[in-house]
């Protein structure tokens, strides 16, 4: 089957962009001697994560019980629950880890009270804010060195180490910006550890990474693991910021024109808030430029800066041409590289697998929550 004969909105994986993203991955975790535990939310498929262990990941980050119970069933073992205190799960919690190593995350002293009142030797990160301002204990304060002391003393939890996700990297504006918040990630951490130690205290193991960092940084030296995700697709907004380049990215939505308004210009696609997402992407960049940009031309990677999808309603989109002759006909297709792939790919149920023009394959996708 070819392209054009697919049904819209449909999500397209480039297979030879994925296989590049993920052998470039593992080559940073490989020359830098950290462990590579891949962040499954992005793309919730058991095919891609499976092709992520045969180049050398070792173990997988998720972000739902419900994607750590789908991953367990696919063969994988040794789960780590990146969302901190997850108590309301605590049953499912206790059932899942009679069978695979779950590894949960914690940066409250009572939901360290609870866990370990299960007595069912769950293995326990603290959660560490490396200037994120999310979740996160504060890694200057010394109510942070209690609940390292708490947790290494503790008969009932194995505490694996410190653990921390730099999202504020998606606040920067170029490359260098990033740098910067990659060094800050991994001193950080390693300034907390060595506090610890002084203290007598030991953070096993040290948990770093989201897709900007681990994309420019060079020095990982201290550091156990690393937890990209999106580097699997990237998309429109780690290019703008300079995590990759557009030719890196590999997911894109194909739609169909459904309606089409020459004298108006603008054109109406089917790829709406549910197949795109409103993410707003890089608007602290460029302001705001739409919900995603339209490909010129797929294979060189030239996106078309006449059109603008300038709204969203939930299976409708208006795309905004700035060119009259811009404007496409009824049953044209556009290619759109989203801006925002982990939540674009949580739309649907399937990839289309594509080489060239060509659908080679379909993978599933496991968007239950
Ligand atoms: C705790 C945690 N670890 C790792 C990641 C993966 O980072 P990225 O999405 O930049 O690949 C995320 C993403 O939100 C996260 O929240």
């Amino acid at each position: 089957m070819r392209i054009d004969d697919l049904a819209t909105p449909a999500l397209l994986v480039d297979l030879d962009v994925l296989q590049q993203n993920l052998e470039r991955m593992q080559a940073i975790a490989d020359r830098t001697s950290v462990r590579l535990r891949p962040h499954v939310k992005t793309h919730k498929c058991a095919a891609i994560a499976h092709k992520q262990r045969r180049l050398g990941a070792r173990g997988i980050t998720v972000s739902t019980i419900a994607e750590a119970q789908a991953f367990a069933r696919a063969g994988f073992d040794d789960i780590t629950w990146a969302l901190p205190n997850p108590l309301s799960h605590l049953s499912d919690i206790l059932a899942l880890s009679r069978d695979i190593e779950l590894r949960l995350l914690v940066d409250d002293e009572s939901a360290i009270r609870t866990l370990e009142g299960a007595k069912a030797g769950l293995h326990v990160w603290l959660k560490v804010d490396c200037g994120y301002h999310r979740a996160g204990v504060d890694p200057r304060s010394p109510t942070t060195l209690d609940l390292i002391r708490m947790l290494s003393a503790s008969d009932h939890l194995i505490f694996d180490g410190i653990l921390t996700h730099a999202g504020h990297a998606y606040w920067a504006k170029d490359r260098k910006e990033i740098q910067s918040i990659a060094s800050q990630e991994r001193a950080v951490m390693l300034q907390l550890a060595e506090t610890a130690r002084a203290q007598g205290l030991s953070a096993r193991e040290i948990s770093i990474g989201s897709t900007p960092t681990m994309s420019v940084s060079g020095d990982l030296t201290g550091i156990s693991e690393i937890r990209p995700g999106n580097y699997v697709f990237y998309d429109g907004t780690q290019a703008a910021i300079g995590s990759c380049d557009v030719e890196d990215c590999a997911l894109t939505v194909l739609s169909s024109v459904i309606s089409s308004h020459a004298s108006a210009e603008y054109f109406v696609i089917d790829a709406g808030a549910l197949a795109l997402s409103k993410d707003p992407g890089p608007d602290h960049i460029v302001g705001h430029k739409g919900y995603g940009a339209i490909f010129a031309d797929y294979e060189a990677h030239a996106i078309d800066p006449d059109l603008v999808i300038e709204r969203l309603s939930q299976e409708h989109a208006i795309v905004r041409a700035m060119r009259p002759k811009a404007v496409a006909p009824v049953g044209a297709r556009v290619r759109i590289l989203e801006h925002h792939s982990c939540l674009a790919a949580a739309q649907f149920d399937e990839y289309c697998v594509v080489r060239g023009d060509e659908v080679v394959d379909r993978w599933h996708i496991d968007r239950q929550r």
